[in-house]
């Protein structure tokens, strides 16, 4: 069996991935691999925090690099438990931990600056990832997507992103209107579970 892959080797590799590469899609194509072999680390997310809580996903930060150049963040989604239509404006993957979640993926069609509406969003895909699969999200044009988990049992995602995501401004979309909102998800933890 191969030596476990923990997130202090994860941030060797994706330092110099990003000392590299500034193309979103090139860097995501480059930490894919990666995510891939900490996925199959069984001790990545202690057990306390394995459990989903009562009213929504949870978020909790595994780890970020000192300069906030990378985090990587576990969410619990419990059965049934969705998060809204949502951008990113920075690159990022979403690896399948355990269970599966439905992934529905959107693009954003704009009409101009004088149109009304300016722009609407459309569904483009729709995907059940299960154990090991990865998925990505870039601006401007892979940026937008659900999350949901429909299932009975809990699912439980390990995301990296290209800054601290419980701090970056972006946007939730009404797809039904093209309204979207301002919004800072925070994590559900006030610090790193591994520093
Ligand atoms: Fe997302």
């Amino acid at each position: 069996m191969s030596e476990t892959y923990e997130l202090k080797q994860l941030e060797t590799d994706v330092l110099a991935i990003l000392a590299q590469h500034t193309d979103y899609r090139t860097i995501i194509d480059h930490v894919k691999p990666h995510l891939q072999k900490l996925l199959l680390n069984d001790h990545l997310i202690p057990g306390e925090y394995q459990a989903p809580l009562p009213t929504k996903y949870a978020q909790y930060l595994l780890y970020k690099s000192a300069n906030e150049a990378f985090s990587v963040i576990a969410f619990i989604w419990g059965a049934g438990q969705v998060a809204p239509v949502h951008d990113h404006l920075v690159w990022g993957l979403v690896g399948l931990y355990r269970g599966a979640v439905v992934e529905k993926r959107y693009r954003r069609e704009d009409h101009g600056e004088a149109a009304e509406p300016r722009y609407t969003i459309r569904e483009v895909s729709e995907v059940t990832a299960k154990q090991g699969d990865i998925s990505f999200v870039y601006p401007p044009d892979y940026d937008i997507h659900g999350v949901a988990n429909p299932f009975n049992e809990v699912a439980i995602t390990v995301h990296i992103y290209g800054t601290d995501i419980g701090k970056q401004p972006r946007h939730i979309h009404d797809v039904a209107t093209g309204d979207s909102r301002d919004v800072v998800t925070k994590h559900d933890n006030a610090s790193p579970i591994y520093s």
